[in-house]
């Protein structure tokens, strides 16, 4: 006979390879083709010609119009165009129900759910509306206050120093793992009350769980994206336990799982949202910036001569090497957009990264500039009623990650061609190797 346990594995296993064919397998089957038919988005959307391939796939998309339609969607790249359709209340965030799968399909979806804390799929807040959505938002920002992040402020800048002090003395370094993960992790963990060893693991699960943000993922990386969740959930599950068991404090989140103003399902998937959406993006600005700054000595000088600039620096990192680049909305009713009838269902892909190289708000998009004047105006967090709830934190922590390395190694140079990350939506290193100078020009550690 076989045991319970295995049967049960092996049905899970069935149940997973089902919901892949459909939300992954079936787009897998047709981008590869679009895209060799020279479909920009499908191109896009698959990431093809590596590291910076999609800025000419945007501007192919640009010369078409505000928007193009083609046969994998509706696309734009028009910063009012993306602007417009995050404020509008007629367009709601897409989850797995609104790919424009058939019926029947859809079944195997709703009947394959592994039960499992999903940040792309409800109760996420990111894929939640109205009225859960509010309800969601409002508990999880207490713990983004401007107090809450003055208070990692400090922390955020010993850990910097910390992290560097480690570095100190040897020649070289790969900055992802050592230095611009270890930022942000440590930030949400603090955020979730976590244990300081369990870092490791959600650095892990979180770099598992990253592509569930693209399309048409490989049967390989979807099962390792799910396994990365699983792990969260049974992790989060006894840390809440844990947290009830103590008398309640102040702690935001401690907070929370006392007051169980939210399921436990509501919990735990939210949380999970804030460990991916915190450090999975996070650790890419922080990549993206080390390297452009770098490939622009002369700016790197005058941020170092004049520090003020750091705050704009960093708002001209997030447009130029935009770390989420896309996201996307479907229509709740039938309406025009950009000369255009939408049906209800039908989904938009707003391109984020594109919008933020618009030539009708950027002079010179192409350009890198740290002090441009309105390079705030980029989308990089999005905008409307799911702009990032983390922006005012990931501002925060580039602006004091990023001075105290290169204050810290005056002599920093690349090592080899920094490594890109497999993924699309998220957008940054995998590797980067770094030389970090002579041991005597290297400033130490108040
Ligand atoms: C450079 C870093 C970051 C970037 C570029 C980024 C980007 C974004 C974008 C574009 C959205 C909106 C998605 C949409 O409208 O479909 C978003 C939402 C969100 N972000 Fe961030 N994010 C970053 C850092 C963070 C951090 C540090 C946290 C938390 C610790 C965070 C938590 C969230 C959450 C919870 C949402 C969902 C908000 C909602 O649906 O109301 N993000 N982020």
């Amino acid at each position: 006979m076989i045991p319970a346990k295995l049967l049960h594995r092996a049905r899970a296993d069935v149940a997973l390879r089902a919901r892949w064919a459909v939300l992954h397998g079936g787009p897998r089957a047709v981008l590869p083709s679009r895209a060799r038919a020279g479909d920009p988005l499908a191109r896009i959307l698959l990431g093809t010609g590596g590291w910076g391939a999609q800025y000419p796939a945007f501007e192919q998309i640009r010369s078409r119009g505000r928007a193009i339609t083609s046969r994998i969607g509706i696309a734009t790249v028009d910063h009012a165009l993306c602007r417009e359709v995050l404020r509008d209340r007629r367009f709601a965030t897409v989850t797995p129900e609104d790919v424009g799968i058939p019926r029947p399909l859809q079944w195997v979806v709703n009947h394959s759910d592994p039960s499992l804390p999903n940040p792309v799929e409800p109760p996420s807040m990111l894929v939640s509306e109205p009225p859960d959505h509010t309800r969601y938002r409002q508990l999880v920002a207490r713990s983004f206050t401007p107090r809450a992040i003055e208070t990692l402020r400090q922390r955020v800048g010993e850990l910097s120093e910390e992290l560097l002090d480690r570095l100190s003395g040897r020649p070289t370094a790969e900055l992802i793992s050592e230095y611009a993960t270890m930022l942000p992790v440590a930030v949400i963990a603090e955020i979730l009350d976590l244990p300081d060893d369990s870092r490791d693991r959600f650095i892990e699960w979180g770099g598992q769980a990253a592509p569930l943000l693209d399309i048409g993922l490989r049967w390989e990386t979807f099962r390792s994206a799910y396994a990365g969740l699983a792990g969260m959930d049974d992790y989060l599950r006894d840390h809440f336990a844990r947290l009830r068991r103590r008398p309640v404090d102040n702690h935001p989140f401690a907070r929370l799982a006392h007051d169980g103003e939210l399921t436990e399902r509501e919990l735990i998937t939210n949380a999970v949202l804030l460990v991916g959406a915190g450090f999975e993006t996070t650790v890419n600005l922080i990549g993206n910036g080390i390297v452009l700054l770098l490939r622009h000595p002369a700016q790197l000088d005058a941020l170092r001569r004049d520090p003020s600039g750091w705050a704009n620096a960093v708002e001209e990192i997030l447009r130029f090497e935009s770390p989420v680049q896309m996201t996307g909305r479907t229509v709740t009713e039938d309406l025009t957009l950009a000369d255009r009838d939408l049906p209800r269902g039908a989904v938009v892909s707003l391109l984020l990264a594109g919008a933020n190289r618009d030539p009708q708000v950027f002079d010179r998009p192409a350009e890198f500039d740290v002090t441009r004047p309105n390079a705030r105006d980029n989308l990089a967090f999005g905008t409307g009623i799911h702009a990032c709830i983390g922006a005012a934190l990931a501002r925060m922590e580039a602006s004091v990650a990023l001075p105290a390395l290169f204050e810290r190694f005056p002599d920093l140079g690349l090592d080899r061609p920094p490594e890109p990350r497999s993924n699309v939506t998220l957008h940054g290193y995998r590797r980067l190797d770094v030389r970090l100078g002579d041991p005597q020009r290297q400033s130490v550690s108040d």
